[in-house]
């Protein structure tokens, strides 16, 4: 696990020798997202492959960047392209640029993703704070040693989704006349859609959304002491509740319909943080 603070401490030195000052807020960008990263003012590109030790992507033609510039005057850390455990990435590698941002000082981490809606008051489209996550993705990327440097051994998660910057994505939707749902994140390992009987399994066990990134992030920036925002687009609704099957297309399609607001909203989020 040392090994991996070190790989960690080499990438945000990497990062922070070509930035002029210490980014705030982080953002993660979800699928149809990579918009946000062209808002960045001052923005300095740097593709993933260019920083060292930073994991290999595994989709041909998504290496992804970090843009490290200002938004609303804030100084932030974008992050186009994530890591995700489907691709079959260790934990430590879907991690990765969650502990680099943590490690350059960044003390709030906003994570956006596309989801299946399983509640069914959803519609396809709607943007849904996380009040909290569930778990299912079959592993923790804190499985193994514990390196004090990141973290404590067992780190509460009472409040994974900071009420402070829930309040705040309210308030930065009414400024923007946006609706915005609440729910609970249902994280799964992936790369399968659900089943049916999954989706009805999920929905009893208290699920609004389902989708396969987020939860590891949010449980390693907890451990590393940021606050956490999470929004989902609800690309899709879940297997079996229209009767249709789901495709990946259709969730591209719609992250591109709702980008515009979904990006407008981020904005004034970080205007407001
Ligand atoms: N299930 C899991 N992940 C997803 C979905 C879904 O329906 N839509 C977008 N990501």
């Amino acid at each position: 696990m040392s090994d991996e603070y070190a790989r960690v401490q080499a990438a945000a030195a990497f990062v922070r020798e070509r930035i002029p000052a210490a980014p705030e807020i982080a953002i993660v960008l979800g699928s149809g997202l990579g918009d946000f990263a062209s808002h960045v003012g001052d923005a300095i590109v740097m593709p993933y492959e260019s920083i060292p030790g930073w994991p290999p992507a595994r989709v041909i033609g998504h290496a992804g960047k970090l843009v490290v510039g200002t938004v609303r005057g804030k100084a932030v850390a974008v992050l186009s392209g994530r890591a995700h455990f489907y691709e079959g990435h260790p934990m430590a590698n879907v991690v990765f640029a969650t502990r680099v941002v943590a490690a350059l000082g960044v003390k709030t981490l906003l994570l956006t993703n596309a989801a299946g809606g399983i509640n069914t008051s959803f519609s396809q489209g709607a943007l849904m704070v996380i009040d909290d996550h569930i778990n299912l993705v079959g592993t923790n990327p804190l499985v193994g040693p514990n390196d004090e440097r990141f973290g404590p051994r067992f780190p509460d998660m009472t409040e994974v989704y900071s009420k402070r910057l829930r309040a705040v994505a309210d308030r930065a939707a009414e400024r923007n006349g946006l609706q915005l749902a609440h729910g609970i994140y249902v994280g799964l390992h992936g790369p399968s859609y659900e089943t049916p009987a999954e989706i009805r399994y999920l929905r009893a066990i208290g699920a609004d959304a389902v989708g396969m990134s987020t939860v590891a992030e949010a449980i390693v920036a907890r451990h590393a002491g940021m606050q956490v925002l999470g929004i989902s687009c609800i690309t899709n609704m879940a297997a079996g509740v229209l009767p249709q099957p789901l495709n990946h297309a259709e969730v591209m399609e719609t992250a591109q319909r709702v980008r515009g607001a979904f990006i407008a909203l981020l904005e004034e989020i970080v205007g407001t943080i």
